[in-house]
């Protein structure tokens, strides 16, 4: 597997050679509206303030949380393990919820929520406050303590923030899945890092259908998680669930009788504040570590920043799902700590139809809008009906994050949304980065449809080439970053080694975000997306090799590889080439039965769109699989080198087989 994840990971695809020559021919820029730069957060010169000194900049951050204990410190860089403001103390929960209620903003809307079948109600910072301590009782009442891992499994309720704020305010570690994924990816989460609880609802609504989430969870059980000692089972639609006597708890009993006020523990600011699970480069999830101070720092200043966040004047709303880091950076700890108010949406665009997201914009007067490419291009497909329904004149400003945004839905998004007024901006960041790493800032910024511009301040990013040299300008190359930053990963749960070796091996000294990037001659950062087995289908990471095993592990597969093959809407979608094992015969039936064993094995999300199968699989004369040339057929391009093929004939039987297809 190494050596095909070598052979992937070569400079630039065709398809990224194609996209650089694409956005080279980009060459609109929108400077900042007066307006707005007059009133904006962030003011010329801060970039190179920073700059002067980057620790400075981010101390000063620092100090606009509330410690228990203020830290003196800032940086021990012991690469590649930062700790940041390590002699602090502080409680996350406290900076989202308890300052604002002792500042008399007990009564302000945190979350307006909106249900997917159109239920909804607003909870203030007071009543969240409560609702958080109540259930952080709770949590200790079942023997949760500091230090351990709690994992939650939820739908986008209220609950979801509640629980993982209960769980910081108790000193546990928060181990969020998403709800889209399946049973197995429940058991392989829960396992690695060892927790003791699982936090769940028995359904959560998508599309009108109802996701057993309760049911994924006891199958989960079945299959064997031995650390587990409790489930606690929120109610969302109040059906029937099966509820196991002495494990499985409801959410109503655990906060019965439990007072509203919670003494927060004391936690350092490297103490763990949450593991999130990414998908890498093998079929083994990695945990993600983030800690406390750090990571609020990071968060809290990217938010007021990028988002141009005035507390008392916004509705900001970020439509991304909880379950990924978006969420937690962008939904519950860095509007939380900024005192926003904000929206909460349960469900998905087209529901009951497609102009449900223009409708709730229109309801809350919502002011800052941030989502993903994918979404915005399937708006554009859909057409614009949908928005003109719908009065979006509070829109101010707009963000992108999660794949390269293509010039025309930039423009679509900046013209059809944001009626041509509003900023637009396009963050680059990664789980592992935390918080938003690379962004216009609105009100300095000159904006390019399809760039991310320039790194946030004390962010020192650059573009190297094969071996580490930095490119110049106007020149691509692996996107790297140069020094440590407050909220970067701490390392992956229990894997040092893999750590190092997935981040900091390739080049020393820096960190390698494995990322394509072009950098235009004034500097700023075009993304050209992953230069390895990672597909980003939808905005959502998905490991090549995790798809390939979940396809292996049916009894009729004897071989898979798997690629991500561009897609209009879903930037890329999953293209799976299998072999099977001699008694079994290749049918449009059994192509689906395999799709739908991936989908079971890892998450709906995870469905290969295309699946073709084949009397071999192209291989080098070492036996690696050539994933590049099956790239290049999938999407019908001239094939590059094919010298090094053991066996020609399979490429030709393969480009037939894609072409019927397509
Ligand atoms: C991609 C999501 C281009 C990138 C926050 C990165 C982007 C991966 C952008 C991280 C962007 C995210 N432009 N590509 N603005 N934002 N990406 O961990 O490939 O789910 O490495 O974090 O998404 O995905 P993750």
């Amino acid at each position: 597997m190494t050596g095909a994840g070598n052979e992937a990971r070569a400079m630039t695809t065709p398809a990224q050679t194609d996209a650089i020559e694409a956005l080279l021919t980009e060459g609109r820029t929108f400077p900042p509206p007066p307006a707005f730069a007059a009133q904006a957060n962030a003011q010329p010169g801060i970039h190179e303030e920073a700059e002067r000194d980057y620790q400075a900049f981010w101390k000063s951050w620092a100090d606009k949380l509330e410690w228990m204990t203020p830290p003196t410190q800032i940086l021990e860089w012991n690469e590649p393990f930062a700790r940041w403001f390590a002699d602090g103390e502080l409680n996350a929960s406290v900076n989202a919820l308890d300052r604002h209620v002792r500042a008399g903003k007990a009564a302000k809307v945190a979350f307006y929520y909106e249900g997917e079948p159109g239920d909804r109600w607003s909870v203030t910072y007071g009543e969240l406050l409560d609702e958080v301590c109540r259930f952080a009782n709770g949590l200790r009442a079942l023997g949760v303590k500091k230090g351990d891992r709690v994992a939650i499994y939820m739908p986008m309720i209220v609950e979801l923030p509640v629980a993982m704020l209960a769980c910081a305010r108790i000193g546990a570690a928060h181990s969020v899945i998403f709800g889209g994924f399946s049973p197995d990816a429940i058991v392989d989460r829960v396992n690695d890092s060892g927790c003791v609880a699982l936090i769940t609802a028995d359904h959560g609504w998508r599309r009108g259908n109802k996701v057993p989430l309760k049911a994924n969870c006891d199958e989960a059980f079945a299959r064997g998680m031995p650390t587990l000692k409790h489930v606690v089972v929120a109610k969302r639609i109040g059906d029937e669930v099966n509820m196991t006597e002495g494990r499985d708890v409801w959410w109503d009993d655990v906060v019965r009788d439990q007072p509203s006020t919670c003494e927060p523990e004391r936690m350092n600011a490297e103490d763990l504040l949450y593991l999130l699970y990414t998908s890498g480069t093998t079929a083994k999830p990695k945990g993600i570590k983030h800690t406390t101070g750090g990571y609020l720092t990071g968060v809290t200043a990217t938010h007021k920043l990028v988002f141009d966040l005035k507390e008392d004047a916004d509705v900001y709303w970020c439509a991304a799902d909880i379950g990924w880091v978006t969420g937690h950076s962008y939904i519950v700890y860095g509007p939380l700590c900024n005192g926003a108010t904000s929206v909460i949406y349960e469900g998905t665009p087209d529901y009951p139809d497609k102009d449900r997201l223009w409708e709730i914009v229109e309801r809350y007067k919502v002011t800052i809008l941030y989502t993903a490419p994918t979404a915005i291009r399937t708006f554009m497909k859909w057409g614009t009906q949908y928005v003109e329904k719908h009065d979006l004149s509070s829109l101010r400003l707009l963000g992108s994050v999660g794949e390269p945004i293509n010039p025309e839905a930039w423009m679509w998004y900046h013209t059809h949304i944001g009626g041509g007024r509003c900023p637009v901006v396009d963050t680059w960041w990664q789980t592992e980065t935390g918080a938003i790493m690379i962004t216009p800032l609105p009100g300095i910024t000159t904006l390019k449809p399809g760039s991310a511009t320039k790194p946030f301040p004390g962010v020192q990013a650059d573009l190297v080439n094969e071996t580490g040299e930095s490119v110049p300008l106007g020149g691509g190359g692996y996107i790297v970053l140069r020094r440590p930053w407050p909220s970067m990963l701490r390392g992956i749960y229990g894997d040092d080694d893999r750590y190092r070796e997935t981040y900091w091996s390739k080049f020393p000294h820096l960190y390698l975000a494995g990322d394509g990037c072009k950098r235009d001659a004034d500097g700023d950062f075009w993304f050209l997306g992953r230069i390895d087995d990672v597909m980003n289908v939808s905005g959502h990471r998905i490991s090549t090799t995790e798809v390939e095993s979940a396809l292996v592990d049916h009894p009729a597969v004897a071989e898979a590889a798997v690629t991500g093959k561009n897609d209009d809407i879903t930037g890329q979608a999953i293209c799976a080439f299998v072999t099977l094992k001699s008694h079994a015969t290749g049918s449009e039936e059994l192509a689906n039965a395999l799709r739908d064993h991936v989908a079971e094995k890892l998450g709906k999300f995870c469905r290969p769109k295309y699946l073709t199968f084949t009397q071999e699989l192209p291989k080098t004369r070492s036996g690696k699989i050539m994933r590049r040339l099956l790239r290049d057929i999938a999407e019908g391009r001239m094939l590059g080198d094919t010298t090094t093929l053991a066996d020609s004939s399979v490429v030709a039987e393969l480009q037939n087989r894609a072409k019927d297809e397509a």
